[in-house]
């Protein structure tokens, strides 16, 4: 009796803490998407043509940057990575200073909404 009290409070603690780590996440990523991304005036936007001061594309990097360590709420954990990786890394190659076209576009590349949430947005 009291050995299945302590198992079923147990699976209820590891629920609870799952679905708390769910949130977490989600509320990672959705802050990065509206504060960073979204819109024609997003700090990517204006990052991307260039009319963004040094301060907000520091600013946009370290938003970024809090992506490292997410999960991928669906689709493969692997390549999830591997896009959250090469947008960190573009983000702060132009946030370091490089802000020549080539670097642009490869920030843009890693920023490409559809390809992303095609695979990884539920
Ligand atoms: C490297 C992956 C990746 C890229 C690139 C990406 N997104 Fe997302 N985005 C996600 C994931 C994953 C979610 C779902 C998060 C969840 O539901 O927990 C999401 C969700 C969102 C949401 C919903 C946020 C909410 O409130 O729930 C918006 C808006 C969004 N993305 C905008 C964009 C825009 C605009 C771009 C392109 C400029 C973009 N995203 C690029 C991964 C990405």
């Amino acid at each position: 009796m009291k050995i299945r009290f302590i198992y079923i409070l147990a699976i209820a603690c590891l629920s609870i803490s799952i679905t708390y780590a769910d949130d977490e996440n989600h509320e990672i990523i959705a802050k990065v998407m509206k504060e960073g991304l979204k819109g024609k005036t997003s700090p990517l936007a204006k990052t991307l043509s260039g009319i963004a001061t040094d301060e907000e594309i520091a600013e946009l990097s370290k938003l970024i940057n809090t992506l490292k360590g997410t999960t991928a709420p669906i689709g493969d954990q692997a390549e999830y990575d591997q896009k959250i990786a090469a947008l960190i890394k573009t983000a702060e190659i132009v946030a370091n200073g490089d802000k020549s076209q080539p670097a642009l576009d490869r920030f843009e590349e890693a920023a490409n909404c559809k390809a992303c949430h095609s695979a990884h947005k539920p």
